[in-house]
C-alpha cells in the first residue's frame, strides 16, 4: 500500500514535546482545578457502579459531547495560514484604505484555502473551484475578501446560489455526490454557468497546490480616495509559485494515498521555511466606463478584459505562520464581503449584495452572536453599544451601552464619514432574472484563443467523463449548450460521448 512520505506534517508532537521538555504542568479540569486520576472513573469497588460525584469524568464527557461545531454549509474543508500584506505600489490615487497608505507598508494577514462543495472530511484533491480567502487585520479594523481561485462565478444573482450548491452536494435520497443528473440539468437550465464551467472541467479545476493557484475577488468591489473620487475594482492575487495543477487520474491516486494532500502540502512548505506568496493586483474601472461598458461590470459570469483594464500592481502577500491550534484558528475563523473599511466600498454586483448578508448570518449560525470577539476575527479593542449575548468576550465594561450619551461614549468618525460614498440612484424596483445576457461571448474567447489544443482536449474529455453517467436528454442538452460556445466543442464532446461506455469512466 503507498503511504505518504514521511515528512514535518507527521512530526508535529515530536517537536512540541522537545519544546515542552522542562515543563511540568498538572491536567485540569474545565475550571481550573488539578485533576488526581484521570483515566480512571470514580466506582464502588473494581466492578462496582460509577458515582455521579464524579465531576472529573462528567466534566470530560459533557465537554466531548460539544466538541463540533456546524462545518460550514460551502467551503467545510480547507487549510488556514498567517502572514502579512506589504504594500509595493502607491495606489492613494484610487483609494484612501488604510491599507495602502504608503509603500514599504505592512499589513498582518490570515488567509483560508478551501474546495466548496465536499465537507470537512472529503479528499482533497477532487474536482472543485478552490476558495481564496483573505482577511486584512488594519488599523481600521477587519478587511475581508472572500474570493476563489477563478476570476469568475457560475450565477450572478444571490438568489441561485442555494440552488446551485444542492446541485453540487450529496443526492437528498441517495446521499451520493456528484450527482450528474442533477448538476448537468441545472447547468444546462441557467446558461450563465457555462463559463466558469469551462474552468471548472480545465486543468485549473483541480489545483496541485493551494500555493500553485492564483486568488480572485470574483465580485466588483469600487475605492473612494481621500477627495472622495469613486471607482469600481477587481482583485487578483497571482501566485509566485506558479500554477501547476493535477490530471484526473493523478487526482484521483493521489486522493487516495493521502485525502490531506493540500493541507499537508500548506503546512510542510510553511513549517519549512518556504513561505509561499502571491502578488496583488487591481484593475479599475471608472464609473463612466462603467456606463458604456458593453459587457456588464458587476456581472460574476464576466471578467474584465486585461487588455481594457490592465492589471496594477499593489503588493504582496506572505504567508509564514502555521495555526497553533486549527480549531481555534482555521474552523473558527470567518471570513465576510460587508467586513470593508473606509476607502473601500460594495458595488451594484448582485452576487455580492446577497453576500453582503449571507457571511454575518451563517456565522451567527455556525459560531455564535460573538464570532467577532474571537481572537482570530478580531484581535482589536472594539467601541460600540452591541452587548452581551451568548459568548461574550468584550464586555466594554461601564461604558456607555446606548447612543447618544453625555459619558463619552465613543463618537461617529470624521474620516469614515468623509469617506462614504453620495451615490445617485434611480430606477424601479422590480425582479429581472438577468440569467440571458450573452453567457457565451467570454466563454468562447476562452476555449478558442486562451486554451491550447492540448488544454482543449482535456477539457473535452473531463466534461465527457463527468457527462457519461448522465441521462441522454441532459447530455443532449449539455452539447447544446457548448456548441454555442464553438460548434466544434459540441460535436467533439458528442464523438468523445459515442466512444466510451460507461465501465471506462471511473477517474471523475
Ligand atoms: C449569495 C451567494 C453566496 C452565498 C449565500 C454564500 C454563502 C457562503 C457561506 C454560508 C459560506 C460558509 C461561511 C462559514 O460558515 O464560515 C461561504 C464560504 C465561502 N464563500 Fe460563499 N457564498 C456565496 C457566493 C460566493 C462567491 C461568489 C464566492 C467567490 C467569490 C464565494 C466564496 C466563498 C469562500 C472562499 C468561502 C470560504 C470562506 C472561508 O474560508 O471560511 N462565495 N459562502
Amino acid at each position: 500500500m503507498a503511504v505518504p512520505k514521511r515528512d514535518a506534517s507527521f512530526n508535529q508532537l515530536l517537536e512540541y514535546s522537545k519544546k515542552h521538555l522542562t515543563d511540568e504542568e498538572s491536567i485540569t479540569t474545565t475550571y481550573g482545578t488539578p485533576v488526581p486520576e484521570k483515566d480512571a472513573s470514580l466506582t464502588v469497588g473494581y466492578h462496582g457502579p460509577v458515582l455521579l460525584q464524579d465531576w472529573f469524568a462528567i466534566d470530560q464527557l459533557a465537554h466531548f459531547a460539544r466538541e463540533r461545531i456546524p462545518e460550514r454549509v460551502v467551503h467545510a474543508r480547507g487549510a488556514g495560514a498567517f502572514g502579512y500584506f506589504e504594500v509595493t505600489h502607491d495606489i492613494t490615487q484610487y483609494t484612501a484604505a488604510c491599507v495602502f497608505s504608503e509603500i514599504g507598508k505592512k499589513t498582518p494577514m490570515a488567509v483560508r484555502f478551501s474546495q466548496v462543495a465536499g465537507e470537512l472530511g472529503y479528499p482533497d484533491t477532487v474536482r472543485d473551484i478552490r476558495g481564496f480567502a483573505l482577511k486584512f487585520y488594519t488599523e481600521d479594523g477587519i478587511w475581508d475578501i472572500t474570493g476563489n481561485n477563478q476570476p469568475v462565478f457560475f450565477v450572478k444573482d444571490f438568489v441561485m446560489f442555494p440552488n446551485l450548491i444542492h446541485v453540487m452536494k450529496r443526492n437528498p435520497k441517495t446521499h451520493i455526490r456528484p450527482d450528474y443528473d442533477m448538476f448537468w440539468d441545472f447547468l444546462t437550465l441557467r446558461q450563465e454557468t457555462t463559463h466558469t464551467t469551462l474552468i471548472f472541467f480545465s486543468d485549473r479545476g483541480i489545483p496541485e497546490s493551494f500555493r500553485k493557484m492564483h486568488g480572485f475577488g470574483v465580485n466588483t468591489y469600487a475605492f473612494v480616495n481621500s477627495e472622495g473620487k469613486f471607482n469600481y475594482c477587481k482583485f487578483h492575487w497571482l501566485s509566485n509559485q506558479g500554477i501547476a495543477t493535477l490530471t484526473s487520474a493523478d487526482a484521483q491516486r493521489i486522493g487516495g494515498i493521502d485525502p490531506d494532500y493540500h493541507i499537508r502540502d500548506l503546512y510542510n512548505a510553511i513549517h519549512d521555511g518556504d513561505y509561499p506568496s502571491w502578488n496583488f493586483y487591481i484593475q479599475i474601472m471608472s464609473p463612466e466606463q462603467a456606463a458604456k461598458s458593453e459587457f456588464d461590470p458587476f456581472d460574476d459570469t464576466k471578467v474584465w478584459p486585461h487588455g481594457q483594464y490592465p492589471l496594477i500592481p499593489v503588493g504582496k502577500l506572505v504567508l509564514n505562520r502555521n495555526p497553533e491550534n486549527y480549531f481555534a484558528e482555521v474552523e473558527q475563523i470567518g471570513f465576510d464581503p460587508a467586513h470593508l473599511i473606509p476607502g473601500i466600498e460594495p458595488s451594484p454586483d448582485r452576487m455580492l449584495q446577497g453576500r453582503l448578508f449571507a457571511y454575518g448570518d451563517t456565522h451567527r449560525h455556525r459560531l455564535g452572536p460573538n464570532h467577532i470577539q474571537l481572537p482570530v476575527n478580531c484581535p482589536f479593542s472594539i467601541h460600540n453599544y452591541e452587548r452581551d449575548g451568548w459568548g461574550t468576550i468584550h464586555s466594554q465594561g461601564g461604558a456607555p451601552n446606548y447612543h447618544p450619551n453625555s459619558f463619552r461614549g465613543p463618537e461617529n468618525d470624521k474620516r469614515a464619514r468623509a469617506l462614504t460614498p453620495h451615490l445617485p440612484l434611480n430606477g424601479v424596483a422590480k425582479r429581472i432574472d438577468s440569467g440571458n445576457d450573452d453567457n457565451f461571448t467570454q466563454a468562447r474567447v476562452l476555449y478558442q484563443r486562451v486554451l491550447k489544443p492540448d488544454e482543449r482536449a482535456r477539457l473535452i474529455q473531463n466534461i465527457v467523463t463527468w457527462l457519461t453517467p448522465t441521462t441522454s436528454i441532459l447530455q443532449e442538452r449539455a452539447i447544446a449548450l457548448f456548441s454555442n460556445v464553438d460548434e466544434s466543442f459540441g460535436k467533439k464532446i458528442r464523438e468523445g460521448l459515442n466512444s466510451l461506455s460507461l465501465e471506462q469512466h471511473v477517474v471523475l
